[in-house]
């Protein structure tokens, strides 16, 4: 089995310089989606045929690593669907025994893999397999023709339908395989007399059933799976539908969510026992949490893992990191990549802490900036302390010993080594290396002036 992508179309609609196939839904482009249910599948060969925006399009695939080697087709001109399939034919296997070429819409992107099973179950050498779908909502779509036996006879396009026609419910999701072996000869017969001047691959369905093929179709019950998008709105129906079907297999394994609706997964969320999740939490990539992880209202995180019994708080962002089992993280705190925090550490808030790690029982409860950092065992980094990793050129390591305590406001500036037990007076600057229990006081030494006058405001002038 084969299988051709269409992705060549503007999507005109869509009001965007972006080609339509990149627009995303739950953080993946369309074609993406669309290109993961085909590789389930295991097909021989997966072409993408592209046209508008090739080199954006081209480039983003060249990004993700799939692995899959992807044939490209480029269709220069947007004549029609027909059209397009045409531009990816010549590279078809049509001499491969039984070879079916799978064909699909890279604008139609729910369709899950079990549905394409489904298709291809019934598909052989003799017939073309459709999957249509059912709906009062077919404004737009190609209506299925059935003669007076229920056999297909054809599909007609909803501007080339007549009134009867047009009150058809049941319509082409666009989907569909073809033996591998007729496809080049039917597509050649394919003629744009029609209102839209166009090349549609609809025709293909007629021209089989007049060279005696039988038309097997598919339907699947969640409509959604093989709407097309064709515009903003539909694109923002679609997130929610892909949201809300996510979140219920959540709570179907015992997460709790005080509102499925507003929280919204763009990757995979793998969650333990008694995981709850609060509004408005967005997951971005791979994302695990532990048993009894909570997460409270306004959290991002992305690429992370959380062990268990750990507190994410209100407003937190947490990127690229792994954090230890029973931390309390926020509120407040961001937490970028490369950063490993380990169990029953503390992060409070307005701490940003980048490529460090926190050891454990470590505390940062307030106002601090920790990057670069080694840090040890039960240290407390006071209120207002800077790791000073830049020296405006180079970054440099910061590397605290267990039991260390920073006093609030202080500067340590690195590359700089502060040894078990180490001792920071507050306000200090911190430049040399501080030796085991010792104190390092790094500021100016207080004076106090007796019989200063405070100044007065200067009046009459
Ligand atoms: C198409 C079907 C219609 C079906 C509907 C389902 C045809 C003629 N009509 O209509 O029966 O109900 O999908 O959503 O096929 N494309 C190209 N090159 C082109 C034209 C289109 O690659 O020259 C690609 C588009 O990028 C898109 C897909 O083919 O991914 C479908 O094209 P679109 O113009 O959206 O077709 P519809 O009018 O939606
Ligand atoms: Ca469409």
């Amino acid at each position: 089995m084969e299988v051709i992508i269409l992705a060549a179309g503007k999507g005109t609609r869509m009001s965007s310089n972006k080609p339509k196939v990149l627009h995303t839904i739950a953080g993946k482009p369309m074609v993406e989606h669309v290109l993961d249910s085909v590789l389930a599948l295991g097909p021989s060969k997966v072409h993408v045929v592209i046209g508008y925006g090739s080199d954006e399009i081209y480039s983003f695939f060249e990004k993700t690593q799939s692995g899959q080697e992807i044939f490209w087709a480029l269709q220069e001109e947007q004549l029609g669907t027909a059209h397009a399939v045409q531009q990816a034919s010549s590279a078809i296997d049509a001499d491969v025994k039984d070879n079916q070429v799978l064909i699909l819409y890279g604008d139609v992107p729910l369709i899950q893999p079990d549905t394409l099973r489904k298709l291809l179950s019934g598909a052989n050498d003799k017939n073309i397999s459709l999957i249509t779908l059912t709906t009062n909502n077919n404004k737009g779509l190609g209506r299925i023709l059935r003669n007076e036996s229920g056999q297909v006879t054809g599909i007609i396009e909803e501007r080339d339908a007549d009134k009867a026609q047009r009150e058809i419910t049941e319509v082409n999701s666009g989907i569909m395989a073809i033996p591998a072996v007729r496809l080049k000869s039917w597509l050649d017969r394919v003629k744009n007399t029609n209102k839209q001047s166009e090349y549609y691959l609809t025709d293909v369905v007629g021209l089989a059933v007049a060279d005696g093929y039988e038309v097997n179709t598919v339907t699947t019950a969640d409509t959604l799976e093989v709407q097309g998008v064709n515009d903003k709105a539909q694109l923002a129906l679609m997130e929610r539908h892909y949201q809300m079907k996510n979140n219920n297999k959540l709570l179907e394994q015992g997460v709790t969510m005080s509102d499925p609706g507003r929280v919204d997964v763009r990757g995979t969320l793998n969650c333990g026992k008694d995981v709850i999740i609060d509004v408005n939490v967005i997951f971005e990539g791979a994302v695990n949490l532990g048993d009894n992880v909570t997460i409270a209202p306004n959290v991002i995180i992305k690429n992370s893992t959380i062990a268990e019994g750990s507190n994410i708080l209100a407003g937190s962002i947490i990127e690229d990191s792994k954090i230890g089992r029973e931390t309390n993280i926020g509120p407040y705190a961001r937490v970028r990549p490369g950063t490993i925090i380990k169990n029953k550490a503390k992060v409070g808030n307005f701490v940003e802490i980048k490529k460090s790690t926190l050891g454990e029982g470590t505390k940062a409860n307030h106002l601090a900036y920790i990057g670069d950092a080694e840090i040890g065992d039960n240290c407390n980094i006071g209120a207002g302390t800077i790791f000073c990793n830049y020296d405006g050129a180079d970054k440099h390591k910061t590397i605290l010993g267990d039991n260390v305590f920073i006093g609030s406001n202080s500067v340590l500036v690195a590359p700089i080594k502060l040894s078990d037990n180490a001792f920071v007076a507050a306000g200090s600057t911190v430049n040399v290396d501080v030796p085991e229990e010792n104190l390092a006081v790094g500021r100016a030494k207080q004076r106090n002036v007796s019989g200063w006058k405070r100044p007065v405001k200067k009046t009459g002038e």
